[in-house]
């Protein structure tokens, strides 16, 4: 039987590879893109998608996800949680550490890569923790999980407490040429703080986080990454300092990139209500300054990636009180459209927005995804700017509910998530 071909035809076809934005066709045969020209002809054994009116993109890659599995299932499973990413768009996440057990074994990745083959959904990419069960002391055995398909080592969800142990996975980081993503908070000066400090907690009567917990582990970790070498990676950045002190490291020459996530670029801690825990997340949302600051960093390349991180709960926990609420929101979901927020403010060309969310965040963990080149794989996601709709919790393919965007008006919408060649996800489209 001859092979399926998969023709997607006369979309906005954008690779930020090599900076092409026009309007083509694409071929794609056996799970990968075989021409990709301004007409390709339609034939009889071809199934066509038209994308017309449509932006075609490399599928997006999300460097920070929380998929809660092993261990916290109730929260999200594998399954439930790549079904949520290519919903969004996503054709490959990376799924943080901090799981029950946590993932600081062979074992414990090969169990995530078996699931995630079985759910046959978005491509999972396991990042293990730096130390053994996160404790902050021993450090993880790097060597045989980045030979085990690990992309990146991380204790997402506080810093490594320990400079020298810090440094040391810095070091080994260069020599095997793999990131370590830093959650840059030094807790001892938040204690028991649960939202930004400022005005605005004073005014809800919560407890403070300080923008200088964040800005002092990344000024220490930068100092570690210039003396030790290694890749640093500095996960959600929320404060103006910190941006600085990153775009400063990259002119000094340092192997230092970083993220953002929606949240952080779109809300302030002025939209934090009290009695809703869905605006408690680490690091807590910041004040405008910091927001203008890190839309800065974003259109000037000192931030090299937009990451969700999706952080999902169960409604029950998220029911408690502010004080009480375990920290994160949901995001895989609710992505594209606030990307999208930023070039309809004129703040990102469509291209960049685009690169945010798949070449860049690909070259950080030197993935081969990220591009429409001929002979890729097949990972595309095309989606409707223009589209509008309400986020509505109930309709998340995550099991988490927690977001603070419930109720708004989102533009821009996943019409087609392709994996491989395969399409996995099917909104509505203008034909439908
Ligand atoms: O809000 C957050 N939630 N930030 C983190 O760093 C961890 C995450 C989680 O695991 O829930
Ligand atoms: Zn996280």
């Amino acid at each position: 039987m001859e092979p399926p071909s998969l023709l997607i035809k006369s979309g906005r076809v954008i690779d930020p590879t090599d900076g092409s934005d026009s309007i083509a066709d694409i071929l794609i045969q056996n799970g990968k893109i075989v021409q990709k020209k301004s007409f390709i002809p339609v034939e009889k054994s071809m199934a066509v998608i038209n994308a017309s009116g449509l932006v075609v993109a490399p599928g997006f890659i999300d460097i920070h996800t929380h998929l809660r599995e092993p261990g916290f299932e109730h929260k999200e499973t594998i399954a439930s949680g790549t079904s949520s990413a290519i919903a969004g768009g996503f054709t490959s996440i990376a799924c943080m550490a901090n799981t029950n057990p946590v993932n600081d074994s062979v074992e414990i990745t090969k169990l995530i890569l078996q699931k995630s083959k079985e759910a046959g959904l978005a491509k999972v990419l396991p990042i293990a923790s730096v130390t053994l069960g996160m404790k902050g002391q021993k450090l993880s055995s790097m060597d045989s999980l980045k030979e085990a398909g690990v992309v990146a080592f991380s204790e997402d969800g506080k810093s490594v407490k320990d400079s020298s142990v810090m440094a040391r996975a810095l070091g080994r980081s260069r020599v095997l040429d793999i990131p370590i993503i830093a959650h840059c908070e030094d807790q001892e000066l938040s204690p028991g703080g649960v939202m930004n400090e400022g005005p605005v907690a004073k005014k809800l009567g919560l407890k403070g986080i300080p923008n200088e917990a964040e800005n002092v582990m990344v000024r220490r970790d930068i100092r570690l990454a210039r003396e030790n070498g290694g890749r640093l990676h500095v996960a959600h950045i929320s404060t103006a300092e910190a941006v600085g002190l990153v775009r400063r490291a990259k002119r000094d020459g340092i192997d230092v990139t970083c993220e953002t996530t929606p949240h952080h670029f779109t809300l302030t801690d002025e939209t934090v209500s009290r009695n809703n825990p869905d605006y408690k997340m680490s690091p807590p949302l910041r004040s405008h300054s910091d927001v203008e600051a890190i839309l800065e960093g974003l259109a000037d390349g000192a931030i090299d990636a937009i990451a969700t991180d999706h952080a999902p709960h169960s409604p029950e926990e998220k029911s408690a009180s502010f004080e009480n609420a375990p920290l994160g929101i949901v995001g895989l979901e609710t992505a594209l459209p606030l990307v999208l927020n930023l070039v309809r403010s004129k703040v990102l060309n469509l291209p960049r927005a685009v690169a945010l969310l798949t070449n860049l965040p690909a070259k950080i963990l030197n993935l081969p995804q990220g591009r429409l080149q001929i002979g890729a794989e097949a990972d595309i996601t095309i989606f409707d700017p223009n589209r509008e709709w309400v986020v509505d919790p109930a309709n998340f393919k995550s099991k988490g509910r927690n977001t603070p965007f419930t109720g708004r008006v989102m533009k821009g919408k996943v019409v087609y998530t392709i994996v491989g060649g395969k399409i996995l996800f099917k909104g509505e489209t203008n034909d439908s």
